[in-house]
């Protein structure tokens, strides 16, 4: 079995990702580890990033993801990667990096998958080449009233509902299968479906 690609994103309730200078201050009321990310992270093995979000990780002080392989895209020179940064810097194709970060990865080895981490203009790219297997997106309980999109403008994509739940914080994850159901299939037949 091949490593997942997935997507774990923490949203406005008018789907920005960011505000328009770039900042997710508005998070640090919602830490990642009431929402699961210290489990999540330790499933990922390898990190895809936009240069937009590498250059605000870098900003955050220590590398926050020390024991991950990063791959940061970017069309520019890159520059010395921060202290206890594993980085390697692409441009091109997602669908061929997506196939060559398959062909790596030990098979469904634990702490094995790869987390498309954003931003949006990267997860839309990952989206139309079909390299996604799944989306999840903390739905924070605020309208930013602008800013970075989560999905850039682009094709439409059905997809398949495999979760979703509510948090006493107002926030609600809701975790997708980035390919639509199959005809005549239910949506979130699943476990982990709170409605
Ligand atoms: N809410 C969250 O959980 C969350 C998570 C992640 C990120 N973010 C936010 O998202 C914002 C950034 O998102 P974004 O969509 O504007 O930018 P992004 O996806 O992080 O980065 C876009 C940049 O990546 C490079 N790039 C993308 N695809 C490429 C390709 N195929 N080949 C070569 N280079 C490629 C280009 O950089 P060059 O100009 O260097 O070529 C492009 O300008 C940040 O403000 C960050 O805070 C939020």
């Amino acid at each position: 079995m091949a490593p997942r690609f997935r997507v774990y994103i923490a949203a406005s309730a008018d789907g920005y990702i960011a505000d328009p200078g770039g900042s997710v201050a508005w998070l640090d009321a919602y830490p990642g580890v009431e929402y699961g990310y210290d489990d999540f992270i330790r499933s990922v093995g390898t990190v895809v990033m936009g240069r937009a979000s590498y250059d605000l990780a870098r900003s955050f002080g220590d590398w926050p993801y020390p024991d991950q392989r990063c791959i940061v895209l970017t069309r520019r020179l890159p520059e010395p990667p921060p202290a206890g940064a594993h980085v390697a810097f692409r441009s091109g194709d997602v669908g061929a990096l997506a196939a060559e970060l398959r062909a790596m990865e030990p098979a469904a080895a634990p702490g094995g998958d790869v987390w498309v981490m954003g931003g949006g203009r990267v997860i839309r790219q990952f989206l139309d080449a079909g390299a996604l297997d799944t989306l999840e997106i903390y739905v924070i309980p605020l309208l930013l009233g602008g800013g970075i999109p989560l999905f850039p403008p682009g094709p439409g994509h059905g997809l398949t509902l495999r979760g979703a739940q509510g948090f006493a914080s107002g926030v609600v994850r809701l975790e997708y299968g980035a390919r639509p159901p199959a005809p005549g299939g239910r949506q979130a037949d699943g476990p982990g479906t709170d409605r």
